[in-house]
């Protein structure tokens, strides 16, 4: 499955089977997570079988169970921490599903205190990334339409590309706040406001350019 296959299957899931993610699977995500921490100085940690964080009230009145496993989403505090972790996340959450896993990012509705993570001394964990194999891949959503954040007929196919990617990209409660624009080979995305949007814009941005192609256009 290629990431923009892995685009397209991608859904949130809050209800996990009772199956452990295999050991070969959990070394290939610790080895992406280190790569992606590398280049984006982040600390993310792939942590297992540790079902607290997603036990108590906050989980249940989310809908989650069963979620044993997650990302904890760590990284040095700073004005760049949320669209960081959004757009390195992101790319840790689509290796997952290329691994046949199924993902949700969590601001709220877990314990992020009873988080098994290491957060060190300038660190915050502002969110976690359940994770395992789903009762079900999720189900599609409403969505935004392309003339709604920017896009629009009379554009390139590479933009027409790169914003379909973008409104498959998971936001807080679907928000979508989010509006692109371009000049020439040149884009740009702003947040329209919204809780979170500051991660979320991060996952916009990973999928606009593995839709519209990373060579083809410059951020602005
Ligand atoms: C930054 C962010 C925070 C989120 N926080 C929560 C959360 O606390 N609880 C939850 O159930 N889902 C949460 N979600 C998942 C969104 O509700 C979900 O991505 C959105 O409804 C779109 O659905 P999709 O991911 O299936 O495309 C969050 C998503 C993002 C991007």
């Amino acid at each position: 499955m290629t990431l923009r296959e892995a685009i397209d299957a991608r859904h949130s899931v809050r209800q996990y089977k009772d199956k452990p993610i295999e050991p070969e699977k959990i070394a290939a995500l610790r080895e992406k997570a280190a790569e992606l921490n590398a280049q984006g100085g982040l600390h993310f940690q792939i942590v297992t079988d540790e079902p607290k964080a997603f036990s108590g009230p906050l989980a249940h009145y989310g809908h989650f169970t069963n979620v044993k496993n997650y990302i904890a989403c760590v990284g040095k505090k700073g004005k760049d921490l949320g669209e960081t972790i959004g757009y390195y996340g992101e790319y840790l959450v689509l290796f997952a599903q290329q691994l046949g896993l199924n993902t949700c990012w969590v601001a709220l509705t877990a314990s992020k205190r009873k988080a098994a993570a290491e957060i060190g001394k300038g660190e915050k964990m502002p969110l976690l990334i359940a994770l395992g194999y789903g009762e079900t891949n999720g189900h599609d959503r409403k969505t935004k339409t392309a003339a709604q954040v920017g896009g629009g007929e009379d554009q390139p196919d590479w933009y027409k590309a790169g914003i379909a990617a973008a409104l498959k990209a998971p936001t807080a409660t679907n928000q979508q706040k989010f509006l692109f624009s371009r000049n020439g080979d040149f884009v740009s995305v702003q947040p329209t406001g919204g809780f979170y949007s500051d991660v979320d814009l991060g996952i916009v941005k990973c999928h606009f350019e593995l839709g519209a192609g990373k060579e083809t256009f410059s951020w602005r």
